[in-house]
């Protein structure tokens, strides 16, 4: 035989037809039972969904049905007390279950598969499974979100420097840079459940591609696992993996926000900003340099985020060659969504107690602000309202930065008759206008950083994450 120097199998589900035993590498190689052991508890529920079906629809007897949700339960059962007997001739989650079924229930289990595939079933299980985690994600994203809210209601009115180009530019409120994480975060959960609309399609009843000879109720199926409706094609429906990248895109832009978070927050803890703290328990020290404290978690956060970049990328690629319908492929699909909702998770669990835990630094805030002209604007601001044009106005006040500059002081901080000098509109009343509590107080429309704006933006955040 030419395979003689191969290590050969026990006979499979599919071995009628096979003259020779599998390979025990290529067994090794096509088996998934090792990761999608995963979606066992959706599995189930699907085959309880279908055994009932086709008993209502007179494919399967009362007794085998019973006989199937007795070994069912069981099968749950064991797999829950980490007591199932995984092994890796029986390939997949699928075959393992099946088997383990049999055992059980004798022939009945051996009639659950009728009108079905392993191509639909696991596109059931996997969306069943996904469906699940969009859930616990944007449950965890409105915790993080109502972290930043309440952060940003504690602090609607503590000035800080807002950045351009990581300069300073004008002054802003803590409370709302706060909130404009917690905007990204209510779009990432928008964006969600948009996505969770095309997971929640029934594939089943696709069977291999093009549909079963028996007459199936897909309805039923789908109202028993709270699926939205059915798939409309039967041969898209075993090939469908949109709703995969869909999520990884999603998933994404999570960690890019995250991400950009983390890279704010690891800014703002070095002792050269010192504009937060971050409690002890979210920190780190060095091996070496004793006075070492460091942002591990936002650092590892942002460094994750490249992991869930790679599996949409993967996941796109592993689409855009095959032929429909189903390819042996689309078994590639478990391990990158699977780590894709691992990091997202655990991502979002570091964060949404570190952002309740924040220590914003009022001073180090304030010094900095002081530091950069913040206020230049708010003074061309001020010679509009007293009629010179925005143009000439801009002219009049960088030439009074440059004074500043010179002077070695902040704009703000020029006296009043040494400001006369760049325009003679400047009056008394200028003052207001320069100050940091001044100029926040002045972006006083929706969408704006004064402090009634804050507090205004707080209370619609809270209606919608409620
Ligand atoms: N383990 C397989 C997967 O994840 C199940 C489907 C197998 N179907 C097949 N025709 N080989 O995709």
């Amino acid at each position: 035989m030419a395979k003689a120097a191969s290590k050969q199998t026990k006979a499979k589900t599919w071995s009628g037809r096979f003259r020779q035993p599998v390979d025990a590498f290529v067994q090794r190689f096509t088996a998934s039972v090792g990761f999608d052991r995963r979606l066992a508890a959706h599995d189930i529920a699907g085959s309880l969904a279908h055994a009932r079906m086709l008993a209502a629809c007179g494919v399967l007897s009362n007794d085998d049905r019973k006989a199937i949700e007795k070994g069912l339960a069981a099968i749950r059962a064991e797999v829950r007390a980490g007591r199932f007997d995984w092994r890796i001739e029986d390939e997949d989650v699928h075959g393992n279950i099946e088997r383990r079924l049999t055992e059980l229930a004798g022939d009945a289990g051996r009639r659950l598969h009728t009108a079905r595939s392993r191509n639909d079933q696991v596109a059931t299980d996997v969306r069943l499974w996904l469906r699940d985690e969009i859930d616990a994600i944007d449950a965890a994203l409105g915790g993080l979100e109502r972290s930043l809210v309440a952060q940003a209601a504690r602090h609607a009115a503590l000035v800080m420097p807002g950045f351009t180009h990581l300069q300073v530019a004008q002054p802003v409120t803590f409370g709302h840079h706060l909130l404009a994480y917690a905007t990204m975060f209510a779009r990432d959960r928008a964006r969600l459940a948009d996505c969770r609309k095309r997971v929640n399609v029934l594939p089943l009843g696709a069977a291999a591609l093009a549909g079963t000879t028996f007459p199936i109720d897909r309805a039923r199926v789908a109202r028993e696992l709270g699926f939205d409706g059915v798939a409309a094609n039967s041969i898209d429906a075993v090939s469908d993996r949109d709703f995969a990248i869909e999520f990884a895109a999603c998933a994404s832009l999570v960690m890019v926000h995250l991400s950009r978070f983390a890279e704010e927050l690891i800014l703002w803890m070095s002792p050269r900003f010192g504009f937060v703290k971050i409690p002890d328990r979210f920190c780190t020290g060095s091996s070496i340099m004793p006075q070492k404290k460091n942002p591990d978690v936002p650092e590892l956060v942002r460094g994750k985020s490249g992991r869930v970049f790679g599996h949409l990328v993967a996941l796109l690629a592993l689409m855009k060659g095959q032929p429909l319908a189903y390819n042996k492929d689309n078994q590639e699909d478990k391990e990158p969504l699977f780590d894709t909702v691992d990091t997202v998770k655990d991502c979002l669990a570091s964060f949404a107690p570190l952002v309740a835990g924040l220590q914003p630094q009022a001073k180090a805030m304030r010094t900095a602000a002081l530091e950069g002209h913040a206020t230049a604007t708010d003074l061309a601001d001020y010679l509009v309202r007293k009629g010179l044009p925005f143009r000439d106005a801009h002219e009049a006040v960088a030439r009074a930065v440059r004074a500043a500059e010179d002077a070695g002081c902040d704009l703000a901080a020029l006296p009043l008759k040494v400001l006369q000098r760049f325009s003679r509109r400047i009056g008394k009343d200028v003052v207001r206008s320069l100050t940091l509590e001044g100029s926040v107080a002045a972006r006083d429309h929706p969408g704006g950083t004064a402090p009634a704006q804050v507090r205004a933006a707080v209370a619609r955040a809270r209606k919608r994450s409620r």
